[in-house]
Order: C-alpha cells, then structure tokens, then sequence
C-alpha cells in the first residue's frame, strides 16, 4: 500500500543545460517505470528548466530546502508559496548537511514541516544519527528526539504526505552504506516513534527512504525490506544510468 519513491539529491551540482542533458538521457531509462515515485531535487537555479523537461511525463521535481514563510524580508530564501507557483511538487527538509553548514535543528525543520504540508508540498524530512551516536549506542535517542521535535504539533489528519528519510551521517558521500539489518532496525524504530507521535495509521502509510551510499549494487538488498519504502541518493544520481539502475534494481 506504500508506493516506492526514489529521490535525486543533486546538491550542489548541475547548472541548468547539466539537468536538461540528464533529463533527456533519463526519461526513455524509466518510461516503464510506473511502480515507484520518481523525484529529482535539483538547485534552485535548475528547477524552472528541470519542470519543464519533466512536463507530462511520471517524474516529479522538488527543492533541496525551502523557507518556512510565505514571503517576507529573507534574503536569499525561498518560500514554499514561490514553489508552489512553479509546480515543484516536493522539498527535502532538514537534511544533514543542512543542519551541519545551515545551522538547521529540528525545530527548523518542524516550522518547515508545517509550511510544507500548509502548502501541500510532499515533505521528506531528514533524520539520522551521526557516527558517534552509533558508536556509544545512542542512536534510537537522536532519532527519538529528531522526530519527537521535527513531527511536534503535526496534526495526524494532514498527514498523509509525509515522508522520512533515514540518513545515517555517517553513510552519507563516505561509501559506508548501513547494513540491510542496520536500516530495517532504524527504520522499524522510526515507524514505532511516528505511531506515538502521530497515529498507527499514519505510521503505517508513511514512506521511509533509506539514504547513505545507496548505489546500483546495493539497491536492491535495501529496498526490499519490510520497512523501507525507497532511497534518498546522492552520488549516485548525479549520472542518469545509475540512477535509473537503481529505480530498476529497487523494484525488483
Ligand atoms: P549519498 O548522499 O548517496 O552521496 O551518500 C545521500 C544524501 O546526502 O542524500
């Protein structure tokens, strides 16, 4: 009952002729790919070319981060209604090296949460420990916390459209993936904490994305587990065959 969906971190990369030559090579690789979402997060300045190379076709575009207020003096900011104008349909939020270099927390990413789902934009908030955490066993707590904050004040019947992903910081651009059983366990523990926090029926209708070196050769042992719901990937997308390599592998 969850639909698979696979999302391209771009981050700072790709200037718009870059996305519209990847899009182009992308498209045909996924025609028949109708099982799983499909969501390219390109920069900002790529967005308005990356919109309209997707037009009509089955993959979604969305923003790497997003103000929480409609308009206002922001400078440099982006605001969920100026999404909302050009169509981007989804916004990654609180990702790790936006808490790490952007000073976000999880209250941040709370208002953000808010606006988001205000604005009926498909929110996939970040959560994930850092190596440290692992290592002294206290990664359910920074999760716990994470979501605890992050989901505060969400109100169950808005929902829906929420999704997570599980990034652990550690597996993130370092070539370290979580282990299947690694991911299955946190992701298990996420649901659990989206029960309290929110409602049972929202937990289980929830996507959790796993993120972290997910690669064409690990895909498919990640995605196939009961609790995870699809990828957040990074390196991996910059080049359309292996993204599309792992849509395929996911799906198997
Ligand atoms: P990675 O990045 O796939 O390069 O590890 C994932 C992410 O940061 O979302």
């Amino acid at each position: 009952m969850r639909k698979p969906l696979i999302a391209a971190n771009w981050k700072m990369y790709k200037i718009p002729a870059e996305a519209t030559a990847f899009i182009g090579a992308f498209l045909p690789l996924v025609a028949s790919q109708e099982k799983t979402e499909i969501v390219l997060c390109p920069s900002m300045t790529s967005l308005a070319v990356s919109l309209e190379a997707t037009k009509g076709t089955q993959v979604h575009i969305g923003a790497q981060t997003m103000d929480w207020h409609d308009n206002g003096a922001f400078t440099g900011e982006t605001s969920p209604v100026m999404l909302n104008a050009i169509d981007v349909t989804h916004v990654l939020i609180g990702h790790s090296e936006r808490r790490q270099y952007f000073n976000e927390t999880d209250e941040t990413v709370n208002h953000k949460l808010k606006a988001a789902l205000a604005h009926k934009l498909v929110p996939i908030v970040c959560v994930g420990e850092h190596k440290a955490d692992r290592e002294s066993g206290r990664t359910n707590d920074v999760l716990k916390k994470q979501l605890t904050v992050g989901l505060q004040g969400i109100d169950p019947a808005a929902a829906a459209p929420l999704v997570i992903a599980y990034e652990p910081v550690w597996a993130i651009g370092t070539g370290l993936t979580a282990t299947p059983q690694i991911a299955e366990d946190a992701h298990k523990f996420i649901r659990a904490q989206i029960a309290e926090i929110l409602s049972p029926a929202i937990a289980a209708s929830t996507r959790i994305l796993y993120g972290g070196s997910v690669k064409p050769d690990n895909a498919a042992s990640l995605c196939c587990l009961e609790n995870i719901d699809g990828a957040l990937v990074g390196g991996a997308s910059l080049d359309p065959t292996s993204f599309a390599q792992i849509i395929a592998n996911s799906s198997i």
